[in-house]
Parts: C-alpha cells; structure tokens; sequence
C-alpha cells in the first residue's frame, strides 16, 4: 500500500492528553497521538523520554492517571493487559522478556494464551515459523541459548500467536547489528503488508525506523514535541540534528536552532 492511500484508513488507535506516573515521577505528560490502521508509526526519542511508558500504559501494564485511549472505538485505558491483548492489541516489551529455560517451541506458544482452537493454533504456529524459520530449526531448544537477534525474532513470533490487529514494538533494534536490524526490519513490514498487522514501533534508531514507517512521532520528557510523515521527518534538518545525532554544522545557526528547540521543555 502506498503512503497516500494508507493515510485515508481509519484511525483504530486514538490517544488523548494520557498521562502516567511512577509513584510521584511523571514519565509522560499530555500524550496525544493517532494510529491509523495498515500504518507503520514510529514514536522516537531519547533515553527516559518516556516510549516505553507509552506502551505500558497502552498494553494496560500500567493504569494512567489520565486521558484516554481508544481502539477501536473503545475505551481501553485501564483495562488488565490480558483484555487488551483479547481486544486485538499485543505488546513485544523492551528486553524481549522471553522465558530462558523454556524451549522456543513453548515460548512462542505461551502468546497464544488467549486462544482455544487447537488446529487455529497450530495454523498460526507455522505461520510464525514461516518468517522465522531459524526459530522453527531451533523449536526444541532452550530460548535463553538463543542469540540476542533470535530472541527478538522470538518476541515478534509469541507477539503474532495472539493474531494483532496492532503490535506494539519496544526497540526491536536495540542490542543487534545493522545487518540483523536490517533482517528484523524487513520482517516487521512484510507482517505488516502481508498479515495486515499495523504496527507502532518505539526505537531510538530514527533512521531505521523512519525508513520502515509511514508516520512518527518524536517525544521529549514525557511530551510529544514533533510529528510528522515519515519521509518529512526523515528529511528534516532539526531531526537529523537532535535526534538522529547528526550535527555537521556546528555554526551560529546550529546554535540558535538548539536554543528554539530548548524551548519546548
Ligand atoms: N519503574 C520506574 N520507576 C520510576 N521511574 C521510572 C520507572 N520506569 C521509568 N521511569 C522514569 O520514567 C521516565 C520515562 O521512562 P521510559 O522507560 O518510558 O523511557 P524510554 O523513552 O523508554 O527510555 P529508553 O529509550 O531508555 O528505553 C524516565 O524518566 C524514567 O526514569
Ligand atoms: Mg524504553
């Protein structure tokens, strides 16, 4: 699908002014944001910006304290993870979280923990091994022995079971070389084009994602401060200075450029 006609979908995800706390530390302030369906939309940002709590409040992992969140034309915010994930949104946390001393076989199984059709999920096991045949070859072996870039292909495959319609990403790239991220990457759109998972993937690695996504965001202490389409954002010079860490020109405008954007805290 091309960016054009993907922008006409309806939107399935809407988020309106949420805000989440750790005890009395506010990790994200006011977010606002819209996934429409098909899309790949990235949200970047910097350490502590707040990416993962955005997910973990949209998984239901974490309660806001307020806004709200609709999928679907539901209201969401605050449910127990395991109804969101029946409502059609899976989450692949950060760090993977995969169990080590399970086999991969059981691993992947474990995220089909809201299904009952046997035959269904045997179905969707093979098809995860279809993008993933390394994970297929390695079914019976310990997940924990499984290579960094394998246990994220194995965060995605158990993500998969619970058959999304949205798939929150937490840095997929985070730990693995280029080439795999590259391989990762790959996969993360064929799902999205061939198995029709839209998909909103949180990465520090702007370049990678902006080339996989259609639509993104930019976050900074807790706040949205930028968003745009995809290529837009990718061919932004305040983007490619601030968060892609590219600063050629260290001039007098580069100067003034950081103080306007300093502004935005
Ligand atoms: N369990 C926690 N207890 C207290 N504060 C937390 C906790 N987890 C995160 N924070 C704080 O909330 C803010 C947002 O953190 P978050 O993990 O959402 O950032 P992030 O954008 O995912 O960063 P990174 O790119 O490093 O993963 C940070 O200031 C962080 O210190
Ligand atoms: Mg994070």
């Amino acid at each position: 699908m091309s960016n054009q006609s993907k922008n006409k979908t309806e939107v399935i995800l809407k988020i309106d002014n949420l805000e989440s706390y750790y005890g009395p530390i506010v990790a994200i302030r006011g977010v606002s944001l819209e996934v429409r369906e098909g899309q790949i939309v990235t949200v970047l940002g910097a350490n502590g910006a707040g990416k993962t709590t955005l997910l973990k409040t949209i998984s239901g992992v974490m309660d806001p304290e307020k806004g709200t969140i609709s999928f679907l034309g539901n209201q969401i915010q605050g449910q127990e993870p395991d109804r969101v994930v029946r409502s059609g949104i899976v989450h692949v946390p950060e760090g993977r979280e995969i169990f080590p001393i399970l086999s991969v076989a059981e691993n992947i199984e474990l995220g089909a923990y809201t299904k009952s059709d046997k035959a269904s999920i045997a179905a969707d096991l093979e098809m995860v091994y279809s993008y993933f045949p390394i994970l297929k070859e390695r079914r019976s072996q310990a997940a924990g022995t499984l290579s960094g870039g394998q246990q994220q292909m194995l965060a995605i495959g158990r993500g998969l079971m619970s058959r999304p319609k949205l798939m929150l990403l937490d840095e997929p790239s985070l730990g693995l070389s280029p080439l795999l991220t590259q391989e990762i990457f790959e996969i993360i759109r064929r799902l999205n084009q061939e198995q029709k998972v839209t998909m909103m993937l949180v990465e520090q690695n702007a370049k990678v994602a902006l080339n996989a996504a259609d639509y993104g965001y930019v976050m900074e202490l807790g706040r949205i401060v930028m968003e745009d389409e995809a290529e837009t954002l990718n061919n932004s010079k305040d983007v490619q200075e601030f968060y892609l860490g590219v600063n050629q020109e260290e001039n007098q405008r580069g100067q003034k450029r950081w103080k306007q954007r300093k502004t935005w805290r």
